[in-house]
């Protein structure tokens, strides 16, 4: 059994995770569940596009044996009391701008595991750290599942697909592909023997001139344990979150050094 968990507004990078999940299991479960802890910000939680009707007609020609929707009820009954805490891999980045959301995620992960029961699981390697958060609950819990991270889905203009570029407005989604282009000049300085912090600034510099208003951090990270380091030898990972108007958005990419 194969689960792609997800909080619906489906787009292509949803479907090839489903695509990778029916091509290797006999059968296949998709979760849609907008999880209320995982969010910080109660507009944020009420702006997140629902979208199930039109998620479950992209689904249709897939193959899904099930989409499982359930309610907010359903998952935390009355009387939920339990929270799982990764530290670690997620105190930095995400989880230190984001207090109680890898917390939030972590355990509605684990029971969603438990509820469908599935032997894999497939996430989009777009939510690095979430993935690396996955990976260490998983480990660490001893849950008997096998998780799955695959490749990011890009515009043809570079853009990584997310639920929450289609609330970018036209001006801000032209944009937003300099955050790409961000990250490749610092993967191309860094690998080839360029000043991390002098590549990361002018970098930083390019975002805000193509528009962008905030950016929260554009930072090199070991790609497995997520603490802040340089070491070329090690899987390195860029990580970005910045802000075009009122959508955040986030990115990341492996920094491998040329052969
Ligand atoms: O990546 C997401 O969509 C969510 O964080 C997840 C894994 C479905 C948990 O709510």
């Amino acid at each position: 059994m194969g689960l792609v968990p997800t909080m619906g507004a489906l787009h292509a990078g949803h479907l090839s995770l489903v695509r990778a999940a029916r091509a290797a299991c006999d059968r296949v479960i998709v979760t849609i569940f907008v999880n209320p802890t995982q969010f910080n910000s109660a507009q944020d939680l009420a702006s997140y596009p629902r979208t199930e009707a039109a998620d479950a007609a992209l689904l249709a020609p897939l193959g899904v044996d099930v989409i499982f929707a359930p309610s907010p009820d359903q998952v935390y009954p009355t009387g939920f009391a339990s929270q799982i805490s990764v530290s670690g891999v997620a105190d930095p980045l995400e989880g230190a701008l984001r207090p109680g959301h890898f917390a939030g995620v972590a355990t509605v992960v684990a029971k969603l595991f438990g509820m469908t029961q599935a032997d894999r699981a497939y996430f989009g390697e777009k939510d690095w750290q979430q993935l690396q958060v996955v990976r260490r609950m998983v480990a660490d819990l001893n849950i008997k599942i096998e998780v799955i991270g695959c490749a990011t889905l890009r515009e043809a203009d570079g853009l990584a697909m997310s639920s929450r570029n289609a609330r970018l407005p036209a001006a801000a989604r032209a944009a937003a592909p300099a955050l790409f282009g961000a990250m490749k000049s610092v993967v191309a300085a860094v690998t080839t023997g360029g000043q991390a912090d002098t590549a990361i600034k002018i970098a930083i510099a390019a975002l805000h001139q193509a528009g962008f208003d905030r950016v929260e951090y554009l930072a090199l990270h070991d790609g497995e344990t997520m603490q802040p380091s340089t070491d070329l030898k090690r899987p390195l990972r860029l990580l970005v979150a910045a802000w075009i108007g009122e959508v955040r958005l986030i990115d990341n990419m492996a920094v491998t050094p040329a052969p």
